[in-house]
């Protein structure tokens, strides 16, 4: 879907449909809906009047107007309470609308800038249209690569366009629209290679997708490492995983410079496990199949660090993705097996579907060349971080406050949420092995803490944080604006962090 800013009132076009939002409890339509109330006559009163429409959060209802000026249609979607707003009301309001426009087959719908008036709930105008533009966007997201019947069927709405006609804000609501549009489309894209399965999204095709993300200018440096240069680098432990399949791992580096040269980068760093069968400890069949999945961190950071470029951030950011495949076979690791890492480090492999930790051990070891300013990692890691947190929030954890201050702040912004837990002294015994120096699996008990114990031993002398995105890399229910399946999640997250990045330091 394309997304287009016009100078216009959007009260006086004629249209197919335009969208109007209601605040619950309010007497009155105000902003838009006032607007087109007035040119229908007094339509959306009047249906306020009659209770068939009362402004709760996510409400949707379609109105014709038979008058000659305005809209054909007006989708009156409700925001609930004002006390309760905030800008992810939104995301989800203008998704529902978008949604709704969906199924009746439109293409092309109309929203005003000024929605409602968002000083009346101390919103910028900006952050405003970026949250409706994000909504549509993230909303309308569907995966049918892969479907060959009735691909007739398949609908989906062209363009969305935000009709401002107040000339101190236009440019404003016309520059954010354009930053939301670059964001969404790389988050949907992101979704897009979580949602490829493990046959269609090999360590190899991971790696293609990144070049190919990065081909559209020459801001994007990409380098992709294959086996016999990760063994010179004594990537051992990465390797030691791969070992299980045919599918040769790769280590994808990119990197983008919109700094000065001296200034230190921010690295990326995200899990890569295009498929996860547990390997020799092989996982159950139940929800197997979701493990194409968890290759969700790598994504991210290949989607998040495009998107920087795309906005021309003025940061020097690097995305590390190691790619692997893990699997069972006669060439597999085994439980027991000792790995040396590139740092030197011994890993004794007690389980080996505890694998991220150990491809994310060299990964991290290898950041530190960079000499980073700090390093964030995002890791589909732990099953106990989903019992922990579900499906919403992340678990963060780290070696520097001012570094997770940022991530936190701007989880904020993207209700991407992210929840604290901590690194203490007694965890890191946990990892401690009989017959090597860290073991990959302290068992059950605060399981995702000691992952992020055993991570942070391969850790440089950077500032560091790590996100466990197990849980909210992949739904398996619908919200507002994120559709099931692959939530992108991680993207917005780093981009809106990387936005802000000098600003609060
Ligand atoms: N990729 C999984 C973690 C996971 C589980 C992600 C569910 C998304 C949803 C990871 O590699 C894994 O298998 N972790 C093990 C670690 C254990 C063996 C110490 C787990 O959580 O069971
Ligand atoms: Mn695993
Ligand atoms: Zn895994």
């Amino acid at each position: 879907m394309k997304v287009q800013a016009i100078k216009e009132k959007l009260a006086e076009l004629a249209v197919e449909i335009a969208v109007a939002t209601h605040f619950e409890k309010e007497e009155q339509p105000q902003g838009i809906a006032a607007a087109l109330d007035e040119v229908t006559g007094g339509l959306i009163r009047s249906i306020m009047a009659g209770g068939d429409f009362t402004g709760k959060r996510f409400e949707t209802l379609v109105l014709f107007n038979n008058k000659s000026i305005g809209p054909k249609r007006i989708i009156l979607v409700g925001l609930g309470k004002k006390k309760d707003f905030s800008r992810e009301t939104l995301r989800g309001a203008y998704s529902r609308a978008a949604q709704s426009i969906r199924k009746l087959n439109l293409k092309t719908f109309y929203a005003a800038g000024d929605w409602d008036g968002a000083a009346a709930v101390n919103l910028d105008v900006g952050a405003a249209t970026e949250a409706m533009v994000e909504g549509a966007m993230l909303g309308l997201y569907q995966f049918n690569a892969f479907k060959t019947v009735d691909r007739d069927q398949i609908r989906e709405v062209d363009e969305f366009v935000i009709v401002e006609d107040r000339d101190e804000v236009f440019e404003q609501v016309k520059a954010a629209a354009k930053t939301a549009e670059l964001i969404a489309q790389r988050v949907n894209q992101i979704r897009d290679l979580v949602s490829h399965p493990g046959n269609e999204m090999t360590p190899k095709d991971l790696a293609q997708a990144a070049l190919d993300l990065a081909d559209f200018s020459k801001k994007l440096k990409t380098t992709v490492l294959e086996v016999k240069e990760m063994q010179e680098l004594g990537m051992n432990a990465l390797l030691g995983v791969a070992k299980g399949s045919d599918e040769p791992p790769r280590f994808i580096i990119m990197e983008y410079r919109g700094a000065g040269e001296e200034e230190p980068p921010i690295v990326l760093v995200g899990k890569g496990l295009t498929f996860d069968s547990g390997g020799i400890s092989l996982k159950p069949a139940d929800k197997m199949d979701e493990m194409k999945s968890d290759m969700s961190g790598a994504a991210a950071v290949i989607g998040a660090i495009r998107a920087a470029a795309d906005l021309a951030l003025p940061r020097n950011i690097i995305a590390l993705a190691p790619a692997v495949e893990n699997l069972p076979s006669g060439k597999a690791y085994k439980p027991g097996d000792i790995l040396k890492s590139m740092s030197g480090q011994t890993i004794e492999v007690v389980n080996t579907d505890a694998e991220g930790r150990i491809i994310l051990a060299d990964a991290l070891f290898y950041a530190q060349r960079y000499q980073p300013q700090a390093v964030i990692d995002l890791a589909t890691l732990t099953g106990a971080c989903v019992v922990a947190l579900g499906e919403h929030a992340a678990g963060m954890m780290g070696n520097n406050d001012e570094l997770k201050q940022k991530i936190k702040a701007a989880a904020e912004v993207t209700a991407e949420r992210v929840w604290e837990l901590p690194l203490w002294d007694e965890y890191q015994e946990m990892i401690k092995s009989d017959v090597a120096d860290h073991k990959n699996s302290a068992g059950r008990g605060g399981g995702t803490i000691t992952a992020g114990a055993f991570l942070s031993k391969f850790v440089g002398s950077y500032p560091w944080a790590h996100l466990d995105i197990a849980g909210t890399a992949w739904l398996g229910k619908d919200k507002p604006y994120i559709p099931k399946g692959a939530s992108g999640f991680g993207v917005r997250l780093l981009v809106q962090m990387l936005r802000e990045w000098r600003k609060d330091s």
